[in-house]
C-alpha cells in the first residue's frame, strides 16, 4: 500500500474528519474511508462505484481521457503489435516480461494442461444442444472445482499456481467443446503442435473426416483479439471475481462466477449484441432510424458497442481491433462485408452526431470484434464465451494479487436503507 501523504477534511454538523488520502503511480489520488463510520458514523454512497476504488492493484491502468491501457506499464497497442497472447498472459499473471527460457517453460506447462478430464464430457451431455455455450461455460467451469481437488486450497501458493495455468489452459477448451455441443459434432482435443490461438480454432473448427489446416493469419488475428480483451482494472466482471474470491472459494467458483457476470449485454455480451444490432439494421440507409433511437430518452435502446464506464475519448483497444478487422475481411476476400460497410458508416454517423460528442460515446473493444468472429466462421453466441476465454488470464491475474494481499478481506458493502422501519406482525384476519 502507497503512504499517505495529505488528508481530506471532511465537515458533518460542525465536527471535522481527516481523511487519509493516497498518490497513486498513476491516476486519482484516494480519499480512505476505512475509518469514516466508526469515528462519524455515517457511509459514503456510490452505486455501481462510480467514484470508488476497491483495492490497490499493480497490474492494469485505464487513463480513460487519454484512451491509454496499460498492462504492467507496456501500452496495449504495443502489446497487440509486438507480443503475443501467452506472453501477455505471462506479464500479467507475474508482473515481468519473460525472458526467452521463462517464456519456453511458461508456454510449455499451458500447452500440457489443455486437455480436460474425460469424465468432464459426460458432463457436457447434460445440457440441451441448443444451450447458449455461455450456460454451459459457467456450468462447465465451475464443475472444474469436482474435477481438480487438487489445486482448490488457495492458502497454498502451489496450488495456487496450478489452478492458474489449469483455467488458462483448459477454458478454451471448454470454450470449444461448448461450441462443438451446440453443433452436433464432435469433440476435438487440444493439440500440442499448434500454439494457443491456433490450438482454440483447430478445436473449433476441425472435424474428424478431413485435416484442418488453421490459417496462420487467422491465427494471429485471434492472437490479438485474445490479447486485446485479456484484462482491464476494475470491470465487473473483475470485481465479482474479486467479491467471490474474498469469501475464500475456490478459484473455479470464482472464475465462473465472472463468466456469468460477464454474459451480461452491458459488458462482455455487448459483442453479441452489437453484431445482432448491425445485422438488425441491416444497411447505411437505416442508420438516421436507430441513432434516433439511441438518442431518445424514452428509447431503451442503445447503440451495442458503444460507450464505456471510464473511456471517454476513446478505447484503445478498438482502434486495433478495426485495424484487425479491414486485414481479416481483405483476407478472407469479404471486405465488403455489408456489416462491416454498416458497422463503418454507423461509427462515423455517431462520431459526427452531437449527443454522441456530450455524451463521450465512442466504439469500445467489442463494436469490431464481432465482425471479425463472424468473418472467421463463428456464431454470434460463441462472441461471449471468446471473451471470457481471453479474460480469464485477466480474471486468474487479480485473483492471485487479492488472495496474496495480507489487508485482503470479505467484501461487505453497506447500504441506504428506505424500506419500512420496525413495525409489529399483523394477523391475516386483521389485514
Ligand atoms: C465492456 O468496464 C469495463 O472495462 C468493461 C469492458 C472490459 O474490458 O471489461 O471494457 C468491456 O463491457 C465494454 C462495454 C460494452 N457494453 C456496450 O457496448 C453496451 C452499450 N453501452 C452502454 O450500455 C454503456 O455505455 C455502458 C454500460 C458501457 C457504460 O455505462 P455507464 O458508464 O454507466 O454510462 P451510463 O449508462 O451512465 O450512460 C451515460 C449516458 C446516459 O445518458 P443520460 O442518462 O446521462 O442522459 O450516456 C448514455 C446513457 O443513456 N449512453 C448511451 C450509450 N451508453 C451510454 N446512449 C446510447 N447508446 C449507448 N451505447
Amino acid at each position: 500500500m502507497a503512504d499517505s501523504t495529505k488528508s481530506a477534511t471532511l465537515s458533518i454538523d460542525g465536527q471535522t474528519y481527516d481523511l487519509p488520502m493516497f498518490s497513486p503511480t498513476a491516476g486519482p489520488d484516494v480519499i480512505d474511508i476505512r475509518k469514516l463510520y466508526a469515528e462519524a458514523g455515517v457511509f459514503t454512497y456510490d452505486p455501481g462505484f462510480t467514484s470508488t476504488a476497491s483495492c490497490d492493484s499493480t497490474i492494469t491502468f485505464i487513463d480513460g481521457g487519454k484512451g491509454e491501457l496499460l498492462h504492467r506499464g507496456y501500452p496495449i497497442d504495443q502489446l497487440a503489435g509486438k507480443s503475443h497472447y501467452l506472453e501477455v498472459c505471462y506479464l500479467l499473471l507475474y508482473g515481468a516480461l519473460p525472458t526467452a527460457a521463462e517464456l519456453e517453460e511458461f508456454e510449455s506447462t499451458i500447452t500440457r494442461h489443455t486437455m480436460i478430464h474425460e469424465q468432464m464430457h459426460n458432463f457436457f451431455r447434460g445440457f440441451r444442444r441448443d444451450a447458449h455455450p455461455m450456460a454451459i461455460m459457467v456450468g462447465a467451469v465451475g464443475a472444474m472445482a469436482a474435477f481438480y481437488h487438487d489445486s482448490t486450497d488457495i492458502s497454498d501458493p502451489r496450488q495456487r499456481e496450478i489452478a492458474s495455468h489449469r483455467l488458462i489452459a483448459k477454458v478454451p477448451t471448454i470454450a470449444a467443446m461448448a461450441y462443438k455441443y451446440s453443433i452436433g459434432q464432435p469433440f476435438v482435443y487440444p493439440r500440442n503442435d499448434l500454439d494457443y490461438a491456433a490450438n482454440f480454432l483447430h478445436m473449433c473448427f476441425a472435424v474428424p473426416a478431413e485435416e484442418y489446416v488453421v490459417d496462420p493469419i487467422i491465427a494471429r488475428a485471434m492472437d490479438r483479439i485474445l490479447t486485446l480483451h485479456a484484462d482491464h482494472e476494475q470491470n465487473a466482471s473483475t470485481s465479482t471475481v474479486r467479491l467471490a474470491s474474498s469469501s475464500g472459494a475456490n478459484p473455479f467458483a470464482c472464475i465462473a462466477a465472472g463468466i456469468a457476470c460477464l454474459w451480461g449485454p452491458a459488458h462482455g455480451g455487448a459483442n453479441q449484441a452489437c453484431l445482432e444490432m448491425l445485422k438488425e439494421i441491416g444497411s447505411p440507409d437505416r442508420i438516421p432510424e436507430y441513432i434516433a433511437r439511441a438518442k431518445d430518452k424514452d428509447d431503451p435502446f442503445r447503440l451495442m458497442g458503444f460507450g464505456h464506464r471510464v473511456y471517454k475519448n476513446f478505447d484503445p483497444r478498438a482502434t486495433v481491433m478495426k485495424q484487425s478487422a479491414d486485414e481479416v475481411l481483405d483476407l478472407l476476400g469479404v471486405e465488403n462485408n455489408p456489416i462491416l460497410a454498416t458497422a463503418k458508416e454507423l461509427e462515423q454517423a455517431a462520431l459526427a452526431d452531437p449527443y454522441f460528442a456530450e455524451k463521450k460515446l465512442f466504439p469500445n473493444v467489442d463494436f469490431y470484434s464481432g465482425i471479425i468472429l463472424e468473418a472467421m466462421g463463428f456464431p454470434t453466441s460463441m462472441f461471449t464465451p471468446i471473451f471470457a476465454l481471453s479474460r480469464t488470464v485477466g480474471w486468474v491475474s487479480q485473483w492471485k494479487e487479492m488472495i496474496a494481499d495480507p489487508q485482503n478481506k470479505i467484501g461487505r458493502p453497506r447500504q441506504l436503507y428506505l424500506g419500512d422501519t420496525a413495525r409489529d406482525y399483523v394477523d391475516i384476519e386483521n389485514r
